[in-house]
Order: C-alpha cells, then sequence, then structure tokens
C-alpha cells in the first residue's frame, strides 16, 4: 500500500461518493453507502486499497496542492514551537493574557466581541464533517449551536445521522419521533414547521433524526437531482436562521454529499491523535468533487483540534503537523479533553448551560467568535 504521501489519496473507498450526477433519472446504481439497521458508533470509513487509475488532482494550483502527511508516527516532525505549561494555561481563558502562543503553535488573535446580530438571516449554513467517527461532530454541532445561540442569533440544528445523536444530546429521543428529517427529504407535503422543534435552550431550534434517515440514503439514489434535496429542503428556512447546522453521519454517502451541496462552509472536527489524520485526504477530496461539480461555493470555515490533552506532546504534535498542512484553516481554539461532554449528553443539554462557566463552555464560546469572524451572520 502506498501512501508516500497523503494516506486515502491513492485509493477510493467502496462507501465513498463518487459520481454526483444531476441527470434525471439516471440508472441507479448500486448504493455505495449501504446502510446498517444498526446504528454503528465506531465507524471508520477508511478507504481500501485499489488498482483503479487515479483521477487528476481537482486543481493545478500549487497553492491547493495536497499537504504532506506522515504516514506513521516515527515520520512526524517534532513541534516546531516549545511550549511550557504556562503558555498553554491562558488558552481560550478571555481574562488571560492575549499573543501568548496557543495550542496549535501560532500566537493567539484577539478575537472581536461579538455583537448582537442587526437583522435575521440569511443563514449561513455550515456542515460538521469528517467520515472517522467519534471525533467530535456531534459534541461540536451542539456547543458551538449553543453558543452562537447566546449571541442573540437564531440557530437550527439538523441532525443528519440516523444515529440521531444531535437529537439525543438535546433531550429528544429518536424512537418517539413521529416526524423527522426523513420526511422532509422524502414527503414534498410535510412542512418544515411540523418538524422542526424549539430546544431547552433560546434561539435553538432541531430538525431532529432517527434510524428512519438511514433509508433516505438508499431511497435518494432513484431521485432526480439527489444531491440537492437537502438544499431544497432547506430554502424556505435560510431567512428565518442566521446560522444552520448541519451533524453528518461518519461516512462520505449520499447524505453527507446532500449536507455539502447544501452548505455554504464545512467544519472539521478531528480528534487531536495520530489517526486521526489518515482518511484527511479521502475528505478533502470529497470536498473538491462537490467543489467541482455541485456547490462551488463551498468552503472549509475550519479544522478544530478536538479532545486535546495538553499535557500529552502527542496531541501537540498532532496540531502542529495539522497546521503545517492547513495553515490557517485550523482554529486557534481547540477543545480540551473533559469527561463534562460525555456527562452533557446523559442530561440531554449543552456545555453552555450544563456548566455554563466552565473551561469546555469558554472554548466553545471562543470557537463561536472565530467561526463567526470567518463567515459572518447576522
Ligand atoms: N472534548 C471532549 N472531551 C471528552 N470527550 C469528548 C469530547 N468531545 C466529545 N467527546 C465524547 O466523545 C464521544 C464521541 O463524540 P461525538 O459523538 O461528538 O463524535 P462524533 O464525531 O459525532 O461521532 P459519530 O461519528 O459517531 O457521529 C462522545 O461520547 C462525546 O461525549
Ligand atoms: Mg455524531
Amino acid at each position: 500500500m502506498n501512501e508516500s504521501t497523503f494516506p486515502g489519496t491513492q485509493h477510493h473507498d467502496q462507501h465513498q461518493y463518487v459520481t454526483p450526477s444531476t441527470e434525471p433519472m439516471s440508472p441507479a446504481p448500486e448504493p455505495r453507502y449501504a446502510p446498517s439497521t444498526e446504528p454503528d458508533r465506531t465507524a471508520h470509513h477508511d478507504p481500501e486499497p485499489s488498482t483503479t487509475p487515479q483521477e487528476p488532482p481537482a486543481t493545478a494550483d500549487p497553492s491547493q496542492q495536497r499537504p504532506i502527511i506522515p504516514n506513521n508516527y516515527a515520520e512526524m516532525p517534532r513541534p516546531t514551537a516549545k511550549l511550557t505549561a504556562e503558555d498553554m494555561a491562558p488558552v481560550n481563558d478571555p481574562h488571560g493574557p492575549r499573543h501568548k502562543i496557543g495550542p496549535t503553535g501560532r500566537p493567539l488573535p484577539d478575537l472581536p466581541e461579538v455583537l448582537p446580530p442587526t437583522r435575521r438571516g440569511p443563514a449561513q449554513v455550515i456542515a460538521m464533517c469528517n467520515q472517522k467517527g467519534g471525533v467530535g461532530k456531534t459534541t461540536t454541532t451542539i456547543n458551538l449551536g449553543a453558543a452562537i445561540a447566546e449571541t442573540g442569533r437564531k440557530v437550527l440544528l439538523i441532525d443528519f445521522d440516523p444515529q440521531g445523536s444531535a437529537s439525543i444530546g438535546l433531550g429528544v429521543q429518536p424512537h418517539d419521533l413521529e416526524l423527522s428529517v426523513y420526511n422532509l427529504l422524502m414527503q414534498r407535503d410535510i412542512r418544515p414547521d411540523e418538524v422542526i422543534r424549539p430546544t431547552k435552550v433560546e434561539n435553538l431550534d432541531l430538525l431532529p433524526a432517527n434510524i428512519d434517515l438511514s433509508a433516505a440514503e438508499v431511497q435518494l439514489v432513484q431521485e432526480v437531482a439527489r444531491e440537492y434535496t437537502l438544499q431544497r429542503v432547506l430554502e424556505p428556512l435560510i431567512p428565518h436562521y442566521d446560522v444552520i447546522l448541519i451533524d453528518c453521519a461518519p461516512s462520505l454517502g449520499l447524505l453527507t454529499v446532500n449536507a455539502l451541496t447544501a452548505s455554504h462552509g464545512i467544519v472539521v472536527p478531528l480528534e487531536c491523535e495520530f489517526f486521526a489524520l489518515r482518511g484527511l485526504a479521502m475528505l478533502t477530496d470529497t470536498i473538491a468533487k462537490v467543489q467541482d461539480r455541485l456547490n462551488p461555493k463551498l468552503e472549509i470555515v475550519g479544522i478544530l483540534g478536538t479532545m486535546f490533552d495538553g499535557r500529552t506532546t502527542h496531541a501537540r504534535e498532532v496540531l502542529d503537523r495539522v497546521v503545517q498542512a492547513f495553515d490557517e484553516r485550523v482554529f486557534h481554539t481547540v477543545i480540551r479533553r473533559t469527561v463534562k461532554f460525555p456527562e452533557t449528553t446523559v442530561v440531554g443539554e449543552p456545555i453552555t448551560t450544563y456548566a455554563p462557566s466552565s473551561q469546555a463552555a469558554t472554548q466553545y464560546r471562543d470557537l463561536a467568535k472565530e467561526v463567526l469572524a470567518r463567515c459572518p451572520a447576522g
């Protein structure tokens, strides 16, 4: 297996959705992402070796060329920044000294205070996307959404994962749902307001999902303009929200392609451990394909280090490597590992209300500042 450049570029995953098409009633291919009847929380869709010829790069622009990620830990460069415990301490602390080196090895910027919105909508649509499982997509969707809602912006969270984790994380039991995002996708006579529900958090609404959504992945394959189905559902909602966040499933199947087609931006949560780097190339390939063929306005808003443990050099090395590869697209804010997040799932509310003054809540508020600075809404 030749992975000397960027793991994932050499192979095509059988689960990867590679031939988006808008042709009317194109012959239904075998679904490439076969949904299981049981939710798979550990799904890790790494590429399979393949002998198929490679596609030419999406762009010849050298600035767009893919960064090199080493294939094994021994090849990892040592961090460029020498960080002391004191350097790490003020990260995300609004009262701490600024212009210190942050956990990404770069000086921390002064993030502008977020002002209340001056108008309602049109919404910025942002997908949380990474085909690796358990990297913090759902945790980020819920807590970033809640942190943005705190600023007075109206936020809609779309649970776009048949596991229904975002719904559970906001206190909604997926098996109790009569209507879910599945009905909106597949039945034109269902109105969004029949499915969207408020949450306990002011300004935060939820479009819930359950296991029904896995059927949509198969059924949509037969549809005309199947990649645009979610975009069509969202269109009437755009004027009523400032930010719409989509919690994607851990796959690059048709549902995720729908989410990317409907979005202006992508946030890629990335667990700060070495194996998280694998598969990033496949994700950036899919993003490039969606940009080329379906949604030219799609941009990577940022890459977010999650489950960061500053006590380990490993986490810092991984972050350093990601910064070398993706540079300013990596958020300065990182989310540290804390048991508070699993606890919030149990109580069914975001960290910003469960532990409002915790470091974890502050981190998501900082992330909200960075996201709003990169793609202003309201
Ligand atoms: N910063 C963190 N510190 C500790 N635990 C975390 C952190 N972020 C998320 N977790 C926990 O890790 C687990 C996976 O997180 P999460 O569900 O957000 O990932 P995901 O990418 O959405 O997973 P999936 O791919 O299955 O949808 C959850 O139990 C969550 O509570
Ligand atoms: Mg999830």
